[in-house]
C-alpha cells in the first residue's frame, strides 16, 4: 500500500541531509553520488494522509493566526493512550516549537547560571549543547557497555547525583545514537534517584515510535517518579515531520508546569504553525498503518545492514538497534578513528555518516548510520564500505 521504495525529491525539498553546500562543510568535497546517512531524518514520501490534509489547508487559501484547538490535545491523549498505555490529562499537555527548543526552554526555566544538568553518555549531542548554551553545566555519566549493551552505571549515577546536585536530569529514552530502549526497571530507578535528589527528571521519548526489538516503556508508566517529571516529544521522528519544528511537553505536576509555561510565555511560545498543529493530530490520527510500514520497512533494512557486516565486513560490530532508524557500530577492531573513517567513508565512497565523538563523550570508535532510506540505497552504502574496509 505504501511505496518506500520510492525516490522523494530531497534536493528540490531543500533538505539539510541532503544540501551539497551543508554536506561540503560538514565532510569535505565528497564524490557526485554520495549516500546521506548522517542527520536523523528519512528519505520517505509522508504519509498521504498528511499530504492531503496541508493541501486541504492551502486551499482554504489563508494562514493566520492559529491556536491549540481541541482535535490536537485529544490526538495526543488518544496517541499516547493507544501506543504507550498512559492516560494524560488534557492540562498537562503544553505545546512547543521542536523537542530541541524545549529543552532550551527548560534548562532556562530550572536552573541558574552555574548550575548543572546529569545525562547518559554518549548521547544527542542538543542535550550537552543546549546547556552549554545557556551557561550550564552538564555532568556526564558513562553508560557502561556489557557484551554489546549499553548499561547504566547506577552506583556512579547516585555519586554524581549526591555530589554534584544536578537540577535537571536530561534522559534520552529510547536512546540516542544506540536505540537500547530502557526497561521499567531502569527508567523506576532513574526516577527514584531523581525524586531522592530533588532533581526533575526530562525524559526526551521522540524515538518511542519507532521499536523494532522489545518493549518501550514511557516515563509515564511509571507508578511512582511521574511527579518530578517533564516528557518532551513531537511526531517528528516517528513521522518525519522535523520541519514543522512543533512538538509538545507532559508535565501533570502544577508547580513545574507552571514554571515551565511562565518561561514559554516570556519568549512568546504560544500560538502554533498552522501546519505543525495540523501535522500533529493527522499523523496521531490517520498514520499509524504508514507508521507500522515504515518500521516493518526499517526493521528490514536493519537486518540487511547487519548480516551484510556480520558477513562480509566482521571488523565492524553493529549495536543491536532495538528503537529508531539509526545504527550505532563499533569500528575499532579496524584500527581507525572515527574521524579517519568518517572521512574515508565520505571523501572515498561518498556514504555519509556521523562521526560517534559528535554524541558528547564516549562516542570515539563509533559511527552511526541512517538507515531510514530505500533499501536499494543502504545495500550500495554497504558495498561501497565493504570495498573501503575490506
Ligand atoms: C533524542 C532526540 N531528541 C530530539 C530530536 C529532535 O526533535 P524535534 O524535531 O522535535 O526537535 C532528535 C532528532 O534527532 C533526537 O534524536
Amino acid at each position: 500500500m505504501y511505496h518506500f521504495d520510492e525516490i522523494a525529491d530531497r534536493v528540490s525539498e531543500k533538505s539539510r541531509k541532503w544540501d551539497r553546500k551543508i554536506i561540503e562543510k560538514k565532510f569535505g568535497s565528497v564524490p557526485e553520488n554520495f549516500i546521506p546517512m548522517w542527520i536523523a531524518d528519512m528519505d520517505f514520501k509522508m504519509p498521504p494522509e498528511l499530504e492531503k490534509a496541508f493541501h486541504e489547508a492551502i486551499s482554504r487559501g489563508v494562514l493566520g493566526y492559529t491556536y491549540c484547538y481541541e482535535e490536537f490535545y485529544d490526538a495526543v491523549i488518544k496517541w499516547q493512550y493507544d501506543m504507550h498505555h498512559v492516560t494524560v490529562k488534557k492540562d498537562w499537555i503544553t505545546l512547543s516549537y521542536g523537542t530541541v527548543s524545549t529543552i532550551h526552554y527548560v534548562i532556562q526555566a530550572f536552573c541558574e547560571r552555574g548550575d548543572c544538568v546529569m545525562m547518559n553518555t554518549p548521547v544527542y549531542d542538543p542535550f550537552d549543547s543546549a546547556a552549554r548554551k545557556q551557561g550550564v553545566k552538564s555532568i556526564y555519566n558513562s553508560l557502561k557497555l556489557v557484551e554489546g549493551r549499553y548499561y547504566i552505571d547506577f552506583e556512579h549515577l547516585k555519586s554524581q547525583l549526591e555530589q554534584y546536585k544536578p537540577k535537571l536530569y536530561l534522559f534520552c529514552s529510547p536512546h540516542n545514537p544506540s536505540g537500547r530502549i530502557w526497561c521499567l526497571e531502569e527508567l523506576t530507578e532513574v526516577a527514584r534517584l531523581c525524586k531522592e535528589h530533588n532533581t526533575i527528571l526530562i525524559t526526551d521519548e521522540v524515538h518511542g515510535e519507532h521499536i523494532m526489538y522489545g518493549e518501550f516503556h514511557s516515563a509515564l508508566n511509571l507508578t511512582d517518579g511521574c511527579e518530578n517529571l517533564i516528557l518532551v516529544t513531537s511526531p517528528n521522528k516517528g513521522f518525519n515531520l522535523g520541519g514543522l519544528k512543533t512538538s509538545y511537553s507532559i508535565i501533570s505536576n502544577e508547580h513545574i508546569r507552571n514554571r515551565f509555561r511562565k518561561k514559554l510565555e516570556q519568549n512568546s511560545i504560544t500560538s502554533p504553525n498552522v501546519f505543525g498543529i495540523i501535522g500533529v493530530i493527522i499523523a496521531y490520527e490517520q498514520c499509524r498503518p504508514w507508521l507500522a510500514g515504515v518500521n516493518a520497512y526499517i526493521k528490514e533494512n536493519y537486518e540487511l545492514f547487519e548480516s551484510y557486516i556480520e558477513k562480509k565486513i566482521p571488523k565492524l560490530k553493529v549495536m543491536k538497534m532495538e528503537s529508531s532508524y539509526l545504527a550505532w557500530v563499533n569500528i575499532q577492531e579496524t584500527g581507525f578513528t572515527s574521524e579517519e573513517i568518517t572521512t574515508m567513508l565520505a571523501l572515498q565512497a561518498g556514504v555519509l555518516v556521523e562521526n560517534g565523538t559528535h554524541f558528547v563523550k564516549d562516542g570515539e570508535g563509533y559511527i552511526r548510520v541512517n538507515l531510514g532510506t530505500q533499501k536499494d540505497k543502504v545495500l550500495e552504502a554497504l558495498r561501497r564500505m565493504e570495498k573501503i574496509l575490506r
